[in-house]
């Protein structure tokens, strides 16, 4: 486990480590997803889209960020985790964070991701509807995760 993780909400002074974090870690955990996006084109995105439209926390280790993640109300849309820091915690750290703030989570995730997928089902994330990715911008079948939250949080 990590040590000496801080979490703190992201800014637009963090967009270039958010989208370095995001190319590094796809590129890292699904080698064979379709690129569809240049380098510029992500960046843009986390600046025009996510910065201004999503809840962004960004974790630090004494070696450096190691990962963020992006909620819109119960829309989980992103969470990475840089490769160095992979399996230390760093996810759960900012996934608990997700869950200590509303009651219940959805997200999508790519049906060949298992890392991802073993990830979420070990935080009690159900799998639901499995699509053929056509709705998708890189036509990769995906599958829907709801994590339901507990009881006595509603
Ligand atoms: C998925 C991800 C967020 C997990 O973050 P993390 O900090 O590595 O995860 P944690 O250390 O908190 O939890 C580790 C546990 O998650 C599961 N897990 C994480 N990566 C895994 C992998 N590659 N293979 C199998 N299980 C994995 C295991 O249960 C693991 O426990 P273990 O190490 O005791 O076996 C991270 O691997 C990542 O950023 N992946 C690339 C981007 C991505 O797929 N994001 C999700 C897209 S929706």
């Amino acid at each position: 486990m990590i040590r000496d993780l801080a979490m703190r909400r992201a800014t637009l002074e963090d967009v270039a480590v958010l989208a370095e974090i995001h190319l590094q870690a796809r590129a890292s955990a699904m080698p064979w997803l379709t690129v569809v996006h240049t380098p510029d084109e992500v960046l843009q995105y986390f600046k025009e889209q996510v910065l201004a439209e999503s809840d962004v926390w960004l974790a630090a280790g004494l070696g450096g960020f190691a990962g963020f993640s992006a909620r819109r109300d119960t829309e989980l849309d992103h969470l990475y985790v840089a490769p160095p820091f992979w399996r230390l915690g760093v996810g759960t750290a900012l996934l608990q964070m997700a869950m200590l703030t509303v009651p219940r989570l959805e997200l999508w995730t790519f049906q060949r991701n298992a890392g991802a997928r073993q990830f979420y089902e070990r935080h009690g994330f159900t799998a639901t509807p499995f699509t053929d990715g056509a709705a998708n911008e890189e036509n990769e079948p995906d599958v829907r995760y709801i994590w339901e939250g507990p009881d006595d949080h509603a």
